[in-house]
C-alpha cells in the first residue's frame, strides 16, 4: 500500500472512531437531552486542545457473539488537553458503544491514562456515562474496575481528581468516582450499586432511578456527590470554576489570579453582623462573602448538612478554603454528617497546599439518640483529626460561640493552628451558660426561694465571666481580638506571615483516621 493510501486507510479508520456506537445510538443519546463523549469534550477542553489517545482500542471478548461486535474505541474516549490553558487529563464514558459498559480493554485505557496523570501531575476528569461491568465479559471486567480503583487510590493527595456523572452510573461504576476528590452529577443522571429492579427483588422497596440515587438525593441525603448541576453545560463550567481554585498537583501552589478587590478593604456592615442576643441566628455565608475577594465563594457540598460551610475562595487573588459553622441552620451546631463533610475538606486542602481560614460560632455537637447511635463521636473525631494532622497554613477566627468539644475541633489555637483570631463578640467556655448553670448549681437552685430568679443570676454571672474572648486571649489561646471590620486585611497579612510555614507529622506508614 502507498503511503497516501496509508493515511487515507487511517482517516477512515479515525472517521470511524468518532462515530462510537454508531449515528441511531447516537440520535438516541441527543433524544435523551444528553451530549456525546466527543460533544462534551469540546464543551470541556480549550478549542483545539485535544489530543485522543488509544482511539483504535477494541475489547479482546469472543463470548455471546462479542467477537463479531467491536467498535473502534470500545466505549471511553481518553486523552489530554487543556482547561484555561492548565494541562489535563480526560476519559468520558461512551454510553451509544455498549451503554458505557467497562470492559477489559476500555479499563486498560483509563488506567493509561491515571498513571500518565500521575507521572505528568496534572488533574484527571472522568466523565462518567454507564451501566457498569460489561455483562459479557465476567471476571475481566471486574478485573478493569479494580486496576482504575487501584490507580485511584494511587493517585489520591498527588494529582486533582474530578468526577462528572452525566447519566446512568451503575453497579461497579460508581466506585471509581467515590474514590476521587469531587462528584458533579448533572439533573436526570443517578448513581447505585443496585438498580431499582434489584432493589425490589430483594427488599420489596419500589422505588425510581431518581429517587434511589439521583443528583438531588446525592447531593442533600446522602453526600456521595459535591455538586448539583442543571444541565451537562452548567456541569462542564461547574468542573472549570472548581480547577481554577486547585493545583495541578501536590507539589505545586495554585495559580493566582491578579485581584480586583482592595486588600485594605474595610468592612463596617461585619461590626454589626453578630446579634446581640446569642441565640439569635444569622448568617455565616454573609460574613463570609464580606471578607473574601468580591464575595465570590465557591460553595461545595452546598446541600449537604448545611449547618457547616465549606468552600473555595480568594484572599488577594490567592485561593483558599473555607469552612465556617452556619448559626443560620441548626444554630451551626456540629453533627455527625457535617463533621465528616468539614474533614473530607479540610483534607482535600491538606494534600494541595490549600491555607485554610475556619469561621468559628458553634454551640457544641447536637445531643440524641440518632446522634449518638449514628456515630457523632467517630465523626467529630474525624474533623478534629483532619485539622490536627493538617500542615497548611490555617487562620481561625471565633465571631461568637465556640463551646466544649467544638471549640476544641474547630481548628482551635490547640490542633497547630498558626493564627487564631477572635471577634470581641466571642464566647468561648466549656458549655453554654444555661447548660453549665444547670449542672454545677442543679441543688443550690432547686432549695432557693426563688428558682427561676437565682437561675437567671447565675446565668448572667456565667455570662458575664465566660462571654468574652479574653479569659481565652489571656492563656494565648488567641493571638488577637480583632475588629470585625478589620477581618479582611488582618486576614491577608497574616496569610502573607504564614504562606511559607513548614510543618511536617512524624514518619509513619500512615495515620489511622478513625473512619
Ligand atoms: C453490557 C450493557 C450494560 C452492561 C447496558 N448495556 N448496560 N451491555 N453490560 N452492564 C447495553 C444494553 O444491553 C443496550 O444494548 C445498551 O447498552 C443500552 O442500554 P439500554 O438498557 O437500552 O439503555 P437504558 O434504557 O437507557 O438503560 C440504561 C441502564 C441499563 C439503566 C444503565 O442498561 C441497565 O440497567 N444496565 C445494567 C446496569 C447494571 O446492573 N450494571 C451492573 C453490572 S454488574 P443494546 O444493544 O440492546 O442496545 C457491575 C458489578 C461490578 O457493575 C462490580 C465491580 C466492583
Amino acid at each position: 500500500m502507498k503511503i497516501k493510501d496509508k493515511i487515507k486507510h487511517l482517516e477512515e479508520l479515525e472517521k470511524q472512531a468518532l462515530l462510537g456506537g454508531g449515528k441511531e445510538r447516537i440520535n438516541a443519546q441527543h433524544k435523551k437531552g444528553k451530549l456525546t463523549a466527543r460533544e462534551r469534550i469540546e464543551l470541556l477542553l480549550d478549542k483545539g486542545t485535544f489530543r485522543e489517545t488509544d482511539k483504535f482500542v477494541t475489547h479482546s471478548c469472543t463470548d455471546f457473539g462479542m467477537d463479531k461486535k467491536k467498535i473502534l474505541g470500545d466505549g471511553v474516549v481518553t486523552g489530554y488537553g487543556r482547561i484555561n490553558g492548565r494541562k489535563v487529563c480526560i476519559f468520558v464514558e461512551d454510553f451509544t458503544v455498549f451503554g458505557g459498559s467497562l470492559s477489559h480493554a476500555y479499563a486498560e485505557k483509563i488506567c493509561k491514562l491515571q498513571d500518565f496523570s500521575l507521572r505528568m501531575g496534572c488533574p484527571i476528569i472522568g466523565i462518567k456515562d454507564s451501566g457498569g461491568a460489561r455483562i459479557q465479559e465476567g471476571v475481566e471486567s471486574l478485573a478493569g474496575y479494580t486496576d482504575v480503583f487501584l490507580r485511584n487510590v494511587m493517585s489520591s493527595g498527588v494529582v486533582p481528581q474530578i468526577s462528572a456523572v452525566m447519566g446512568p452510573c451503575a453497579g461497579g461504576a460508581v466506585y471509581s468516582p467515590a474514590m476521587t476528590d469531587f462528584i458533579i452529577m448533572v439533573k436526570g443522571s443517578y448513581m447505585f450499586l443496585t438498580g431499582p429492579n434489584v432493589v425490589k427483588a430483594a427488599t420489596h422497596e419500589e422505588v425510581t432511578s431518581e429517587e434511589l440515587g439521583g443528583a438531588g438525593v446525592h447531593n442533600a441525603k446522602s453526600g456521595v456527590a459535591h455538586f448539583s448541576a442543571d444541565s451537562e453545560i452548567e456541569g462542564v463550567e461547574l468542573i472549570k470554576k472548581l480547577l481554577s481554585f486547585i493545583p495541578q498537583n501536590n507539589l505545586e501552589d495554585t495559580p493566582p489570579i491578579e485581584p480586583n478587590d482592595d486588600v485594605n478593604r474595610m468592612n463596617k456592615k461585619l461590626d454589626e453582623i453578630v446579634p446581640d442576643s446569642p441565640n439569635k441566628p444569622y448568617d455565616m455565608s454573609e460574613v463570609i462573602k464580606k471578607v473574601i475577594d468580591d464575595g465570590d465563594f465557591f460553595e461545595i457540598h452546598e446541600h449537604y448538612a448545611k449547618n457547616l460551610i465549606v468552600g473555595f475562595a480568594r484572599m488577594n487573588g490567592k485561593s483558599v478554603g473555607i469552612v465556617g459553622n452556619q448559626p443560620a441552620v441548626l444554630a451551626g451546631v456540629l453533627d455527625k454528617d457535617s463533621s465528616m463533610k468539614g474533614a473530607r475538606f479540610v483534607r482535600f486542602c491538606d494534600c494541595f497546599n490549600i491555607p485554610i481560614i475556619t469561621f468559628v460560632d458553634v454551640p457544641g455537637f447536637l445531643p440524641g439518640t440518632a446522634q449518638e447511635w449514628g456515630g457523632v463521636i467517630k465523626n467529630g473525631a474525624k474533623l478534629l483529626y483532619a485539622y490536627c494532622e493538617s500542615t497548611v497554613p490555617r487562620i481561625t477566627i471565633i465571631t461568637r460561640k465556640a463551646y466544649g468539644g467544638a471549640y476544641c475541633v474547630m481548628s482551635s489555637k490547640h490542633t497547630r493552628t498558626d493564627i487564631n483570631f477572635a471577634w470581641p463578640s466571642a464566647e468561648i467556655a466549656v458549655m453554654g451558660p444555661e447548660g453549665a448553670v444547670k449542672i454545677l448549681y442543679k441543688n443550690k437552685i432547686k432549695d432557693a426561694k426563688n428558682p427561676k430568679e437565682l437561675e437567671k443570676k447565675l446565668i448572667d454571672e456565667y455570662t458575664e465571666k465566660f462571654a468574652n474572648p479574653f479569659i481565652t486571649a489571656s492563656k494565648g489561646y488567641i493571638d488577637a481580638i480583632i475588629r470585625p471590620s478589620e477581618t479582611r486585611p488582618r486576614i491577608i497579612e497574616a496569610l502573607q506571615v504564614i504562606e511559607n510555614k513548614r510543618d511536617t507529622n512524624p514518619p509513619r506508614k500512615h495515620g489511622n483516621i478513625p473512619l
